[in-house]
């Protein structure tokens, strides 16, 4: 169904850190493109000139990449205005309606910390902003079972489910976005993409840094939180969903949601939480910290499909590299022919996506070495993309957004059924355990896998 555009973006928290880093970058990308046409209006605390925000969005897009189109740099800061005041004052919401003028239809992007959404939500609603409008909800929705849920009907006593875009911004990247591309348009997959075929899946986001002075931030959410429940786990429903009925992303979010549903809540047992060495020193962080860094998880999806099946999930700051890569082993051959059959000699045949930072796809089978003797090894055939003129996720998830497409973004029901799977381990787990830096965390991460070949841990070509 074709949607009708919005006429206005509301950058809530338009002076704060995402908005710098992420936001007007990608604003200035789509003007470029030609592709923001209509008023943006910040709004934030800060009583500002304009002339000052002006200035800190152009030092945003330096920092970002730097401008080498002036004329678009002009073309944004025109259609840029700023209203400053306390979210939890009607008179803020007064002037935004003022300064949104004629536009009716505006698309609301909260790019603010998580306490303030209900807030600003609720206002909105009591303004007559909500009106034909939308809102763009940034991650974290909510942090844990509870609260996602009455965040979620805070949201939809305001606006209708199709006008709530909730932002996962993995699921605005190419490599992403070609799984479900991948699984579906091509036939050769489906036949052995079960429980018959595969042994294991295992995804790692790894990152070869710290928390960079976000210590503040992820004292109030870890690894599970941060990146597993969301990103991960968005990577995991697109890898395990059926085929959805129909393009339209309705059908996909459908699907997405099932393998959320058919998720076995996490136990105490099947998670191992680290931390890196030297945490607890980052500034903002409590002195007996025992937020987790690094976090590793053994999954079921009690499905038809999938029954059986482990997925090994895990991410931690301060790896040795910095990737995100899923690995979907197969069994072994039935009949062990030749001394070397898999996985006597390493891994068996598999499937590998690496997410970043590449985009490729590589199937792994075994071949003969040239002799008398029946011995070879497994290589790959290796599908790679260059992702030349790929828009950042945020440029499509804003887009998107306001064009009303919600194919990105993630629904209610998919949202909470994902919270149930970790709800019992936010609270009730076991101690992090300390790792060092540039190791590949914890031992006892390894010995849950050690069964399905242990984590795959390439190292990255720089
Ligand atoms: C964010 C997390 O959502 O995702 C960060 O808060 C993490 O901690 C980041 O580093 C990873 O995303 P990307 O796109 O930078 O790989």
């Amino acid at each position: 169904m074709k949607q009708t555009p919005s006429d206005a973006l509301v950058v809530f928290g338009a002076t704060g850190d995402l908005a710098h880093k992420m936001i007007f970058p990608a604003l200035y990308a789509m003007v470029k493109r030609g592709e923001l046409k209509v008023p943006v209006i910040g709004v934030a605390f800060p009583n500002w000139s304009l002339e000052r925000v002006h200035r800190r969005v152009t030092d945003s897009i330096k920092r970002a990449g730097g401008i080498n189109d002036k004329r678009a740099l002009r073309d944004l800061l025109s259609r840029l205005s700023y209203v400053s005041g306390d979210y939890k004052d009607p008179a803020t919401f007064a002037s935004l309606k003022k300064a949104l003028g004629k536009s009716r239809r505006p698309a609301h992007y909260l790019a603010i910390p998580p306490s303030l959404f209900g807030t600003v939500i609720e206002r909105l609603g009591a303004a007559g902003l909500a009106e034909n409008a939308r809102v763009i909800v940034e991650k974290p929705f909510g942090r844990d079972l509870a609260s996602a849920r009455e965040l979620n009907k805070v949201a939809r006593a305001v606006f209708p489910e199709d006008s709530i875009f909730r932002i996962d911004h993995f699921l605005g990247k190419e490599a992403i976005m070609n799984i479900l591309y991948f699984r579906f348009a091509n036939s050769f997959l489906e036949p052995i993409w079960n429980r018959n075929y595969v042994a294991s899946v295992q995804i790692t986001l790894a990152e070869n840094f710290g928390v960079k002075g976000r210590g503040a931030f992820y004292e109030t959410a870890g690894c599970l939180r941060d990146v597993i429940e969301n990103h991960l786990f968005q990577i995991v429903a697109l890898l395990a969903m059926e085929p959805p009925a129909g393009r339209d992303f309705g059908a996909v979010h459908t699907e997405k949601a099932k393998v959320f549903q058919a998720m076995r809540p996490l136990k105490r047992d099947d998670v191992v939480r680290g931390q890196y060495d030297g945490y607890r020193r980052e500034p903002d962080v409590a002195k007996h910290s025992d937020v987790e860094t690094y976090c590793a998880l053994r999954l079921f999806i009690d499905s038809w499909r999938w029954q059986g099946v482990p997925w090994f999930l895990r991410s931690g700051k301060f790896l040795p590299e910095n990737f995100t890569e899923v690995l979907v082993e197969l069994k072994a051959p039935p009949q062990k022919l030749f001394a070397d059959s898999s996985p006597v000699n390493g891994r068996a045949n598999y499937v590998r996506f690496q997410l970043s930072p590449g985009c490729d796809v590589a199937l792994a089978a075994r071949v003969k070495r040239a002799g008398k003797d029946f011995i070879g090894s497994q290589r790959e055939l290796l599908l790679c993309e260059e992702l030349i003129g790929e828009e950042t996720p945020y440029q499509r998830l804003l887009g998107d957004a306001m064009a009303g497409d919600g194919a990105l973004f993630t629904r209610e029901d998919a949202v909470e059924a994902a919270w149930a799977v970790v709800d019992t381990v936010l609270k009730k787990h076991h101690r992090a355990i300390p790792y060092k830096r540039k190791t590949w965390g914890p031992k006892q991460a390894d010995a849950m896998i050690a069964a399905f070949g242990g984590w795959h841990n390439p190292s990255i070509k720089k």
